[in-house]
C-alpha cells in the first residue's frame, strides 16, 4: 500500500487506498436487511432526525429489528465506533431491541436491552485482521413492533482497502430433500372436511413412478375416484354427520402403496391448513387469468400436487380499478343488478375455475369489505351477499377477505341488509365497541358466505387487529393473518415467524394462525428476483411456517422453479408436521440468546421439534427433555435429510449454521 501524506490530506493512486474512515451510512445500505420499513441515512426508520435520548444526531443510520448489515473489512480495518439506541420517535410504546457486532463470528459487543429514552451505549471495537464485520440488531426476544433502532456516529477508521458492503461468506445452496422412490407413496393431509351435499374434491397426492393406478375403499356415497388421475369428486350424500375412513391405494409397475383418509362429513373445513399458492407475492398488480392457468399447470408438473398442495389463489387485481391508466384493468364495476363484473384479465371466471379444477387443484379469490380492496380495485361493501353468491356460482373454493378501505362508519351508508349472526355472542358479552367494529365486516361475510350451497375457506386478512386470534374461530374464520405484510428478508420473515409465539393456544383443526405467505423462489411482487433469504434462513421459513400450523402458501412464480425451492417445497416428512391431524401448533419452548427451541404434538404422540440459531454465527442449540416434557430414551429423526440420529435420553443437542434450522421428530424408543 502506497501513499503520499500532504499537510492534511491524503491522496488515493488508482486502485489503491490509503488510511481514512467511513460514515457506516456511506456503505451500501442497500444491502442492509431488516424487518420493516429501508435502512435510513442520517435519520430515522420513519425518516425523523436521529434522536436517542433527548439529543439529536447529524450521523448515522436509522434501521428497523430484526436488522443485518455484513461489512467485507479484508483485514485492513482499524476500529468501529458508534453509539447506539432506540428512536426517541417510538418513546412511550413497547418496542426494545439489542445492539450486536460480531466479527469475524465472535461477538464482540452486545448493548444488552434497549428502549426508547434510555440511556444510549457506546461502541468501540477493534478491527485489527477483522475480515467479516455483522452489525445486528434483534427484537431482544418480544417481537419486532415499534423496534426503531439507530446506529448514530457509526464509522469505520481503516489504513487500506476501504470496506465495502455484502455479505463476507455465500451460502451453498444444499438440497437436503431425498428424491421420492420410484414405488407409490401416498402423501398430503390424512383428514378432510366436507359439509352434506357440498361439491367435494380431493386429488389423492402420490409420488412414484408413473403410470399410477388409483383406487379407495369404502368412499362415502355420492363421492367416486377416478382410477387414473386419483381425483376424488362427487357430493356426500348421507346428511348425518360421520367421519369416513377410506382407504386410498396407488399402484404402479414397482409396488402399490395404502394409506387412510378420513373424510369428516360435518360442519367443519380446512381440517389441516390449505397448502397452495397465491399470485400476490410475485405478481400483485400484474395477476392475469393467464397467468393462473399456468400456476396451476407448474403445480401439477412440478409434481407439487404429488405432495398434497392444492390451492390456486388469486390475490389483489382480477377486480376493475378505482382510476387505473392500464385499459386491462378498467371496465364497469358492477352491472346494473350489482353483480361485480371481473377485469378484462379475467374475462371467464367459471372457465378458469373449472381449469383448475379439472386438475384436482382448488381455485381461491380476493377481496375486501370496504369499497375498494388495498390495491384500490372494486371491493364488497354493501354487495357481500351478491359477492359470494357469484364466488360460489363461479366456483371458487376460498376467500381471503382484507381489511384495507373499509370504516365501520360506512355501515351508516348500507343500503342492503346484512346479518352479523357471528358476532351476537360477544355483542351479548358487552365486548367493547371497537372490538365489535373490527369484527362485523367478517362476521357479515360470514353470513353471506353461509348462504351459499358450496364449501368456501374463509381466510380473514386483517394484519392480527384486536388479537384476531382470540376471536377468529367464534367468528367462522378458517384462517386469519396475525401480522402485516412478509418480505423476502431475514428481518421480516424471522420477525414474523419467531413473533408468532403465545398464538399456539388459538388454532386448531378448521381455525388456523396465518404469518403470511411464504417468500422462496422467484419473488417480488411484479418484478420478479430469487428470494432474498439465504438457503438455511430459507429451510428455517419453512420448518417454522410447518411447525406453526400455518397456510403454506407458495408466493413464487412456479413456472421458474428451481431445484432447491423444489426441495423446499415437496419433502413430505417436513409438511406432514404441517398437515398433522392433531392440529397443535408448535410454541417456543425454550429461549437462550439467540438459540430457540420450538415443539409441537403430534397425532401419534410423537413430538415435531425445530432446534433454531437466529443468531449470525453457527451455534450448539440444546433440545432438553425437561424443556419437551419427556422421560426416557427418544428416537430422533432428521426431518429434512429423512434419516435417523440415533437415540437419545435426557437431551438432543446439535451445532446449527447461523440462521438456520435442525427440525426433528422424537419418538419414544420403548
Ligand atoms: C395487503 C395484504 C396482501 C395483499 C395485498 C393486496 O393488505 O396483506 O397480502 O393481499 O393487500 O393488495
Amino acid at each position: 500500500m502506497k501513499t503520499w501524506r500532504l499537510g492534511w490530506s491524503v491522496l488515493l493512486i488508482a486502485g489503491w487506498a490509503a488510511a481514512g474512515e467511513v460514515w457506516v451510512a456511506d456503505l451500501g445500505l442497500a444491502n442492509m436487511t431488516q424487518g420493516y420499513g429501508s435502512p435510513q441515512k442520517n435519520q430515522s426508520v420513519d425518516k425523523n432526525p436521529l434522536k436517542l435520548a433527548g439529543q439529536t444526531y447529524a450521523h448515522g443510520v436509522g434501521t428497523h429489528a430484526e436488522s443485518l448489515f455484513e461489512l467485507n473489512l479484508l483485514g485492513e480495518a482499524d476500529r468501529f465506533t458508534a453509539v447506539v439506541g432506540v428512536d426517541d420517535e417510538v418513546k412511550g410504546q413497547p418496542g426494545s431491541v439489542e445492539f450486536k457486532v460480531t466479527a469475524d463470528g465472535k461477538e464482540v459487543f452486545t448493548s444488552g436491552l434497549k428502549k426508547a429514552g434510555m440511556e444510549p451505549s457506546k461502541v468501540d471495537v477493534d478491527l485489527k485482521g477483522v475480515k467479516s464485520l455483522l452489525l445486528e440488531v434483534t427484537d431482544a426476544g418480544d417481537g419486532i413492533d415499534f423496534d426503531h433502532a439507530d446506529w448514530v456516529e457509526a464509522k469505520i477508521t481503516y489504513h487500506g482497502a476501504k470496506p465495502t458492503a455484502g455479505p463476507a461468506h455465500k451460502e451453498e445452496a444444499v438440497i437436503l430433500t431425498p428424491k421420492p422412490p420410484a414405488t407409490p407413496r401416498i402423501n398430503g393431509t390424512r383428514i378432510t372436511g366436507v359439509r352434506p351435499g357440498r361439491e367435494f374434491l380431493y386429488t389423492v397426492a402420490a409420488t412414484g413412478e408413473r403410470p399410477m393406478t388409483f383406487a379407495a375403499e369404502k368412499l362415502p356415497a355420492g363421492l367416486k375416484l377416478d382410477p387414473n388421475s386419483g381425483i376424488i369428486t362427487g357430493s356426500v350424500t348421507d346428511r348425518s354427520h360421520r367421519t369416513y375412513e377410506v382407504l386410498l391405494k396407488a399402484s404402479n409397475a414397482r409396488g402399490k402403496a395404502e394409506r387412510v383418509l378420513k373424510i369428516v362429513v360435518g360442519d367443519k373445513i380446512a381440517l389441516t391448513p390449505p397448502m397452495g399458492w397465491n399470485s400476490w407475492n410475485c405478481f400483485a398488480h400484474a395477476v392475469s387469468a393467464e397467468k393462473v392457468q399456468a400456476a396451476a399447470k407448474a403445480m401439477v408438473e412440478s409434481g407439487l400436487i404429488q405432495h398434497g398442495w392444492s390451492y390456486i389463489n388469486i390475490d389483489d387485481f382480477w377486480e376493475v380499478h378505482k382510476d387505473s391508466k392500464d385499459p386491462t384493468l378498467q371496465g364497469p364495476h358492477r352491472g346494473a343488478d350489482g353483480h361485480i363484473i371481473p377485469n378484462p384479465r379475467f374475462p371467464n371466471m367459471k372457465g378458469l375455475t373449472a381449469y383448475v379444477h379439472g386438475l384436482g387443484l382448488k381455485i381461491g379469490l380476493y377481496s375486501s369489505p370496504g369499497p375498494w380492496t388495498c390495491g384500490e380495485c372494486v371491493a364488497s361493501f354493501d354487495h357481500e351477499e351478491l359477492d359470494a353468491q357469484d364466488y360460489a356460482a363461479w366456483g371458487f373454493d376460498y376467500l381471503k377477505y382484507d381489511w384495507c378501505s373499509y370504516r365501520p362508519n360506512m355501515e351508516k351508508t348500507r343500503t342492503r341488509p346484512v346479518s352479523c349472526a357471528a358476532m351476537a355472542k360477544f355483542e351479548k358479552d358487552g365486548a367493547p365497541a371497537k372490538l365489535l367494529d373490527q369484527m362485523r365486516p367478517y362476521a357479515i361475510m360470514r353470513a353471506a358466505l353461509d348462504k351459499q350451497n358450496r364449501d368456501i375457506l374463509f381466510s380473514f386478512c386483517q394484519y392480527g387487529m384486536g388479537d384476531v386470534w382470540k376471536w377468529g374461530e367464534a367468528l367462522g374464520g378458517n384462517c386469519w393473518r396475525t401480522t402485516g405484510d412478509i418480505t423476502d428478508t431475514w428481518g421480516s420473515m424471522a420477525g414474523i415467524g419467531f413473533g408468532q409465539a403465545g398464538h399456539e393456544l388459538y388454532a386448531g383443526p378448521g381455525h388456523w394462525n396465518d404469518p403470511d405467505m411464504l417468500v422462496v423462489g422467484q419473488v417480488g411482487w411484479g418484478h420478479l428476483h430469487p428470494s432474498r433469504l439465504t438457503p438455511n434462513e430459507q429451510y428455517t421459513h419453512i420448518s417454522l411456517w410447518c411447525l406453526l400450523c400455518s397456510p403454506l402458501l407458495i408466493g413464487c412464480d412456479m413456472t421458474q422453479f428451481d431445484d432447491f425451492t423444489l426441495g423446499l417445497l415437496t419433502n413430505d416428512e417436513v409438511l406432514e408436521v404441517n398437515q398433522d391431524p392433531l392440529g397443535q401448533q408448535a410454541g417456543r419452548v425454550s429461549k437462550e440468546g439467540n438459540l430457540e427451541v420450538w415443539a409441537k404434538k403430534m397425532e401419534d404422540g410423537s413430538l415435531a421439534v425445530g432446534l433454531f440459531n437466529r443468531g449470525v454465527i453457527a451455534n450448539r442449540v440444546t433440545a432438553k427433555w425437561s424443556d419437551l416434557g419427556l422421560t426416557g430414551k427418544q428416537r430422533v429423526r432428521d426431518l429434512w435429510r429423512q434419516t435417523d440420529i440415533g437415540a437419545f435420553d435426557g437431551r438432543f443437542e446439535a451445532s446449527v449454521p447461523r440462521h438456520g434450522v435442525l427440525l426433528v421428530r422424537l419418538w419414544p424408543t420403548r
